[in-house]
């Protein structure tokens, strides 16, 4: 018989479709969707614990290679990265028809989501969690791996906890080297990147500093028509980036630091961690 814990548990997972087993794991509802994957709830048949599970399709619109490209350069990144605000990889699986990514649960509200709903952010909440983006990009950036798509979606939010996710994109950097893979969502992609020159880490600032501006207007600096292509974005951020006047000094100082056009000049990681806004 089983325990009342069990039962508990049982009533509060509801797999969709009982047949739908992968490996030891339940397939039960979906709970975030990507261009590129469909994450469901998960359940180990042998110890009942809960996990997500991305699952990327190998057949999409998009080229096999592609969903294989990023299969394992996500779990490549996530074998890498440890740390408590991101993802925790258990497990990866593959059958002819899909790659699965077997993660730790986020039970939280996707950050974009509560932006949406939230923003804009007073000073003081926004600073909450560019500490902890700061101590993630400093730990992802000291150990080699950049994410690359670094944007609100790709957060999930647990009370005042933020956790990364969504490593699908991201490169590996050795010591003195570079990357020239065009990728990411235009609207949070750094300059070097669209002007197609070699980069570094320093494309993860700029999208750090594109997210605090996001949390603190509720908006991005672009217009609707800018948005619609890559070359009116690009534009708009060559004739430099207007700050609204409501953000502090300090604030815009931090800001100003994170959209360096020039990615030299761009405060990196440790910068950033050090800087006196994050301090306040
Ligand atoms: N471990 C997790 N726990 C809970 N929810 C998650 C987890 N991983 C991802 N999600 C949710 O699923 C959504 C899609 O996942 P993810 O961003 O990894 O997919 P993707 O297809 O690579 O996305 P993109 O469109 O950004 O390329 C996320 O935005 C998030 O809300
Ligand atoms: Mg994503």
């Amino acid at each position: 018989m089983s325990s009342a814990f069990e039962q508990i548990f049982q009533e509060s997972f509801v797999p969709l479709d009982s047949h739908k087993r992968v490996g030891d794991y339940v397939l039960g509802r979906t709970i975030g969707e990507g261009s590129f994957s469909t994450v469901r709830l998960g359940r180990n048949v042998n110890t009942g614990e809960q996990t997500a599970i991305k699952i990327i399709p190998k057949k999409t619109a998009l080229k096999k290679q592609s969903a294989r490209r990023r299969f394992e350069r996500e779990t490549q990144a996530l074998r890498i990265v440890h740390h408590s605000n991101i993802v925790r990889l258990l497990d990866v699986m593959e059958t002819d028809g899909n790659y699965y990514i077997i993660l730790e649960l986020m039970e939280g509200e996707n950050f974009n989501s509560y932006l949406n709903r939230k923003g804009p952010l007073e000073e003081r909440e926004a600073r909450v969690y560019m500490r902890q983006m700061a101590e993630i990009v400093h730990h992802m950036h000291s150990v080699g791996v950049v994410h690359r798509d670094l944007k609100p979606d790709n957060f999930i939010l647990m009370r005042a906890t933020i956790k990364l996710v969504d490593f699908g994109l991201s490169g590996f950097l050795k010591e003195g080297s570079t990357l020239s893979t065009q990728c990411g969502s235009p609207t949070y992609t750094a300059p070097e990147i669209f002007a197609l020159r070699p980069y570094t880490h320093a494309v993860d600032m700029w999208s750090v500093g594109m997210i605090l501006y996001m949390m603190l207007c509720n908006a991005l600096p672009f217009s609707p028509e800018e948005r619609k292509s890559h070359r009116h974005i690009y534009n708009r951020i060559l004739r430099g980036l207007e700050l609204p006047r409501y953000i502090s000094p300090n604030c815009k100082d931090l800001l100003s630091q994170l959209l360096k056009l020039g990615a030299d000049e761009r405060l990196d990681a440790t910068g950033l961690l050090q800087h006196t806004w994050l301090k306040t």
